[in-house]
């Protein structure tokens, strides 16, 4: 090992790094940015409600991290590139970014309209294409850098009704492994976390539907939902020293669902 010294939980460290989450106002990306916060990263916390990261950001100081909210829209260039400014403007540095904007519209494919798809399609995988890009400029020129795409059980198996969501997130796991190609000799890691149900604002409306949920139960063999802070030793682990040499990799979060 040529770094003996970073062992146990100093591997998991995250002290002095700063990290972007894109979607942090709620739900998964507002749980992560906590679970990075308490392994002891800055953050730039963004997503379009001005009101949500507001408040994230006050929680974050709390603990004792700087933290800036910056409300942008991932299907904007413009806006990401201007995030990615304000995280070395504000906090002198960018050495992670949590690609987890995404939304959902759950319809068969022939009711599904081209707006419809074209939507989901832009927030969940041209957004991170935006960021990446936008954060990925920089960790290619420092030499190092994390970048973690939220993906879903949904980029590796299929439910109907999930078109342009499955869509999306098969592209995210793809896009995922061509960065990693392309950044592996600059030392950025590049990798995808694919999580199953969990309960927060997007999946409220199967949560609430007792069919819905009960499939959900009962196809997941551990035999229940996820719960946010169950995805933050994959975080964390992907955007530590503990991952390095880790690229181009899913990792799924989801009580076996994909075992099976
Ligand atoms: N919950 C699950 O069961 C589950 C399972 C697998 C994967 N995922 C993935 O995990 C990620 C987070 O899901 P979630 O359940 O936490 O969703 P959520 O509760 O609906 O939160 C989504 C976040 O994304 C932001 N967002 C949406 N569109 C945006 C846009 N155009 N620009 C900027 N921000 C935007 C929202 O903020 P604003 O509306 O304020 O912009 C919000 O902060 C998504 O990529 C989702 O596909 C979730």
């Amino acid at each position: 090992m040529e770094r003996p010294e970073l062992l146990g939980t100093q591997l998991f460290d995250l002290s002095g790094r700063v990290a972007i989450i894109t979607g942090a106002g709620r739900g998964l990306g507002r749980t992560m940015a906590l679970s990075l916060a308490a392994a002891g990263a800055d953050l730039v916390l963004t997503a379009r409600t001005a009101s949500e990261i507001g408040a994230l950001a006050e929680e974050v100081r709390e603990l004792g991290r700087r933290a800036v909210a910056v409300t942008a829209d991932v299907t904007s260039e413009a806006d990401a590139n201007r995030v990615a400014a304000e995280a070395l403007a504000q906090l002198g540095r960018l050495d992670i970014l949590v690609n987890n904007a995404g939304i959902n519209i759950r319809k068969p494919v022939l009711e599904l309209t081209e707006a419809e798809y074209r939507q989901v399609l832009e927030t969940n995988l041209i957004g991170c294409f935006h960021f990446a890009r936008a954060a990925g400029r920089h960790f290619v020129a420092q030499g190092c850098g994390k970048l973690i795409n939220i993906s879903s059980i949904m980029g590796q198996v299929a439910l109907a009704s999930q078109g342009a969501y499955a869509s999306s997130k098969g592209g995210i796991e793809q896009l995922t492994k061509v960065l990693a190609l392309e950044w592996a000799s600059a030392n950025v890691q590049v990798n995808a976390i694919a999580p199953t149900y969990f309960e927060t604002p997007l999946t409220r409306p199967l949560f609430d539907d007792p069919e819905r949920n009960a499939f959900i139960t009962g196809r997941t063999p551990m035999g229940r939902w996820g719960q946010p802070h169950e995805l933050a030793g994959a975080v964390i682990f992907l955007a530590s020293a503990a991952s390095d040499y880790i690229t181009g990799h899913t990792l799924t979060v989801d009580g076996g669902w994909t075992a099976w």
